[in-house]
C-alpha cells in the first residue's frame, strides 16, 4: 500500500493535526510501501508569508513529525520545493481541471474572503498542486483531517479525468487513491467555540491546544473549555462541547467514545470529564514536546535528513512524470 501525505510548516501543530493526521501518519510507516509525507512549503507561499520565517518553519514542523515517531528510515520524510516534480505535474494537470471546480473549492472561497491584500492565483491552484503532491506518487491512500474531502475529491477526478483522457483504453496511468480519516478525531473542535474546527488561523487561542504547549497550558485550555446545559456526559448534537470533549479524550486513550461515556458514568459533572481529557492530552503530548526541544536545535541534522527524503521521493516520482509527459505528447518520444 503506498501511502502520501502532505502538512503545512508550521510550529503550531494544534492536537487536531496530532490526532486527525499526525498520529495516522506514525500509524501507517509500518503499512506503507513506502508511507511518504511532505512538508508543503510551496503550498504555504499561497498566503502572505515571511521568507525567512518559512524556512524555520519547515524545520519545525520537520522536528515535530520526528518527535511524534516518524522514523526517516521506514517512511519518506521531504520538502515539497525540492522535489520539481511536483510543481510541473501540477501544470501537467491544470489541463484536465475545470477553472469553475477550483473556484468553487470552499477552502479557496475562505481563505480568499480572508486575504486584506492579494487574493493570488496560487490560492486557486493549491488543490491542483496537492492532487500533483499525491499523483505524482500513484499514491493509493491519503491519511488526511475531516476538512480535506473536498481536495480529495478533486484529486480523485483529476485522476480519473486524466487516464479517461490520456491513458490507453482500460489502462491507468494516475492511481485514484482514498482518503483515510479516523474515526473519531477527524475533527477535533475549538475548546472555546466547539462549533468550529480546532485551527490555527480560524479558531480562538483559548480553544486550541498546540503539540508544543506545557503541560500546565494544556491543563488551563481544558477547565476553561466550554460546554454545555445539563449535566449529563454523553456525545449528543446538541452538546457540541461535551461531544468533543468526550471525542478528545476517546481519541488520546485510544478507546472508543462509548466507553468513555460508560466511564464518566459515575462523575460528579463535567468538571471530571475537563480533567480526564486534560490528563490524557497531557500524557499524549507530553513526551513529543520533550523530544521536539532536542531535535530542533540540530537544524544541519533536520536539512540532512529532508534532503536524504527528497532524494528518495525523486526516484518515485520522476518515472511517473516521465510516463505523464510521454502520454501527453510533451517533450521528446521515449
Ligand atoms: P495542516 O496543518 O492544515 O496542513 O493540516 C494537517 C492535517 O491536519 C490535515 O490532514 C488536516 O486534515 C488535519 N486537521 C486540521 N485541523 C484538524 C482538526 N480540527 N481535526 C482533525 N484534523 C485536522
Ligand atoms: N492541504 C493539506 C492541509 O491543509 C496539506 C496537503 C498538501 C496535503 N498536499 C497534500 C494533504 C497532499 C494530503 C496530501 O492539510
Amino acid at each position: 500500500m503506498r501511502i502520501f501525505s502532505g502538512i503545512q510548516p508550521t510550529g503550531r501543530k494544534h492536537l487536531g493535526n496530532y490526532i486527525g493526521a499526525i498520529r495516522q501518519y506514525v500509524e501507517g510507516q509500518d503499512r506503507g510501501d513506502p508511507a511518504i509525507f511532505c512538508i508543503v512549503d510551496l503550498h504555504a507561499i499561497t498566503v502572505a508569508y515571511d521568507p525567512a520565517e518559512l524556512r524555520e518553519r519547515v524545520y519545525d514542523t520537520t522536528a515535530i513529525l520526528l518527535a511524534a515517531g516518524l522514523d526517516p528510515e521506514r517512511c519518506i520524510l521531504f520538502r515539497q520545493g525540492d522535489v520539481m516534480e511536483h510543481a510541473e505535474l501540477c501544470w501537467l494537470l491544470s489541463s484536465v481541471t475545470a477553472i469553475g471546480e477550483l473556484n468553487r473549492m470552499h477552502q479557496f472561497r475562505d481563505k480568499s474572503a480572508a486575504q486584506r491584500e492579494l487574493v493570488s492565483a496560487g490560492l486557486l491552484f493549491y488543490p491542483e498542486l496537492m492532487a500533483a503532491d499525491v499523483l505524482a506518487y500513484r499514491a493509493q491512500e491519503v491519511p488526511v483531517g475531516e476538512d480535506q474531502r473536498e481536495h480529495l475529491e478533486l484529486m480523485r477526478d483529476v485522476a480519473r479525468r486524466f487516464n479517461a483522457r490520456f491513458a490507453p483504453e482500460g489502462q491507468e496511468i494516475l492511481v485514484v487513491p482514498e482518503q483515510r480519516t479516523p474515526e473519531v478525531g477527524a475533527r477535533i473542535m475549538d475548546l472555546q467555540e466547539p462549533t468550529r474546527k480546532m485551527s490555527t488561523t480560524g479558531g480562538t487561542p483559548e480553544g486550541t491546544v498546540y503539540v508544543l504547549d506545557e503541560p500546565k497550558a494544556i491543563e488551563k485550555k481544558f477547565k476553561r473549555a466550554v460546554t454545555d446545559s445539563g449535566n449529563e456526559i454523553v456525545k449528543s448534537p446538541d452538546k457540541p462541547g461535551v461531544s468533543n470533549l468526550i471525542d478528545i479524550l476517546a481519541a488520546a486513550r485510544d478507546i472508543t467514545p462509548a466507553v468513555v461515556e460508560e466511564e464518566m458514568r459515575s462523575a460528579r459533572g463535567y468538571g471530571d470529564l475537563k480533567v480526564a481529557a486534560a490528563d490524557a492530552v497531557v500524557e499524549l503530548l507530553a513526551p513529543v514536546r520533550e523530544r521536539y526541544e532536542a531535535l530542533r536545535g540540530d537544524e544541519d541534522a533536520l536539512e540532512e535528513s529532508l534532503a536524504r527524503g527528497a532524494e528518495k521521493a525523486r526516484e518515485l516520482s520522476a518515472p511517473v512524470l516521465a510516463d505523464v509527459r510521454d502520454a501527453m505528447g510533451v517533450g521528446p518520444r521515449r
